[in-house]
């Protein structure tokens, strides 16, 4: 840290945002295989709170990578540097008074930890548990195929490790659920926690 940056104090702060808006701030962190479901799922949370008049933004790996993390690979050292800049993104918009939805694999335990670190409190883990076969054989991308091929290296599942989280406040497992179930499952836990409108 530069000593001659010196940490500025806003008077509009998160807690004058969080009043204005009659609700709390968070970060939904969404984690799970390709294809597991995480966007479709956040984005259906989404779709019904902010309907219900809550302040959300959704930060989604394949979106991310074609703007601010536009040149990263999937190398762990890479996929590294996205999940740290994402938790700072998701900082900064938390502080914005957002609810805030985070859809990226984040395959790395140690890279989970240090979002929940950085987060604290605000950080509320989604595990979208859904078996690599399932995720292969929706294939919605045409990626495992070509992971499989070889066409694709390091991908996730098939090339390159998923460490599923093991204390995840809410283990979402997909296999015979519908969408709207899963995303009832989130919302119930937001209700429940009295982070909602
Ligand atoms: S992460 O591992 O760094 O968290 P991120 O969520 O940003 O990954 O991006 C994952 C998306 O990139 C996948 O849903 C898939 O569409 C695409 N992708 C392309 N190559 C790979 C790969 N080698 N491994 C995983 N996903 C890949």
């Amino acid at each position: 840290m530069d000593s001659n940056i010196v940490w500025h104090t806003h008077e509009v702060d998160r807690s004058f945002r969080e009043q204005q808006q009659g609700h709390r701030s968070c970060v939904l962190w969404f984690t799970g295989l390709s294809g597991s479901g995480k966007s479709t799922i956040a984005n259906e949370v989404e779709k019904q709170i902010a309907y219900a008049g809550n302040r959300t933004y959704t930060l989604d790996g394949d979106n991310v990578r074609h703007g601010l993390n536009k040149g990263l690979t999937f190398s762990d050292e890479d996929r590294i540097e996205n999940i740290r800049r994402v938790s700072e993104v998701a900082k900064l918009m938390c502080d914005a008074g957002c609810i805030v939805f985070t859809a990226f694999i984040s395959p790395f335990n140690e890279e989970r930890e240090k979002a929940k670190q950085l987060l604290g409190d605000d950080y509320i883990e989604v595990f979208i548990d859904t078996p690599l076969e399932v995720c292969e054989s929706r294939d919605p991308k045409g990626l495992y195929k070509k992971a499989r091929s070889g066409e694709i290296k390091n991908f996730t599942g098939i090339s390159s490790d998923f460490e599923a989280p093991e204390n995840a406040q809410i283990h979402i497992k997909t296999d015979g659920k519908s969408v709207s179930e899963c995303a009832e499952l989130v919302i119930n836990h937001l209700r429940n926690n009295q982070i909602l409108k």
